[in-house]
């Protein structure tokens, strides 16, 4: 039980953003709910991390994609532990560098499923209940793919920009009635070892090492800032910003 804390719920928590994310908020006095598609032993893990260092959590596995599950997991958080007052979608969609033609149909439309259906889900389950509280926050975790399509993003970039467009509008809907919402664009590579560790196996040690002193963005400090959006006062709340190592240069000076 949650104890009367408030509760932040986050999906795709893994070791990166949305685990760390959970451990700012659970010291920053939240019951924070993780939720991951796979990984028992790392939830747990990450559960135990928190808990020993005296914050409030509980974990959940699912899978985003199966129909339900969304609506359930809010559900479920809200009758078994209490009010979400702040949620973090933190799922991505990439499947690497594909051209056109290594891009199945499937896969274009798990990108959708999960880059843009899913969060419109989430939405769905929960703005109803922030509604009638009266306030709510909900950060959604993006990619420089939802500002500029690329060589093999198809799948990726289409769905994310969906994204963007989808926190816009909802934004335009529910800033008025109290619901906070932000688009943060991750315009770099996180050390995120479930993410991209896993994309670039054996290499990734590698890839870090060669972006230097603080080359690869990390996660702990994308937590700080969500921590800042979600206690903005409201007379000026951040809708959109972005975020990259120091060395990068922003996606629209990138070629
Ligand atoms: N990592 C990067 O370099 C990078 C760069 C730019 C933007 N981003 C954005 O950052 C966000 C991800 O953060 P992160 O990379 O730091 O990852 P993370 O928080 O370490 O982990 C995300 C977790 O999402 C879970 N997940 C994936 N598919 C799922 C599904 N169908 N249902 C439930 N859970 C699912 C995975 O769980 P399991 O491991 O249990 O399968 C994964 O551990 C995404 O929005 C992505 O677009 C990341």
């Amino acid at each position: 039980m949650s104890d009367r804390k408030p509760v932040f719920l986050v999906l795709g928590a893994g070791a990166g953003i949305g685990g760390n994310a959970a451990k700012r908020f659970a010291k920053g006095g939240y019951h924070v709910v993780l939720a991951r598609r796979s990984n028992s032993g790392g939830l747990e893990e990450m559960v135990r991390q928190i808990t020993d260092a005296g914050g409030s959590a509980s974990g959940q596995l699912i899978d985003a994609a199966l129909p339900g599950s969304i609506e359930d997991l809010v559900e479920q958080v809200e009758a078994n532990i209490g009010p979400i007052e702040c949620a973090l979608f933190n799922l991505g969609a990439q499947i690497g560098n594909r051209k056109l033609a290594d891009t199945s149909y499937k896969a274009f439309e798990m990108g959708w499923r999960l880059a843009t259906f899913a969060p419109f889900r989430l939405a769905s389950a929960l703005f109803p209940k922030m509604v009638e509280r009266g306030s709510g926050t909900f950060i959604v975790t993006s990619a420089t793919a939802a500002m500029r399509g690329n060589a093999g993003q198809h799948s990726h970039a289409a769905a994310m920009g969906g994204r963007r467009m989808l926190c816009q509008t909802l934004n335009a809907e529910f800033a008025p009635q109290n619901i906070h919402v932000a688009h943060v664009v991750i315009d770099g590579p996180v050390d995120a070892p479930d993410t991209l560790g896993k994309m670039l196996g054996d290499q990734f040690d590698a890839y870090k090492a060669s972006k230097g002193a603080d080359g690869v963005i990390d996660p702990s400090a994308i937590a700080e800032t969500y921590w800042h959006i979600a206690h903005q006062p409201r007379s000026a709340w951040t809708h959109e910003l972005d975020i990259r190592p120091f060395g990068d240069t922003p996606w629209w000076n990138d070629n």
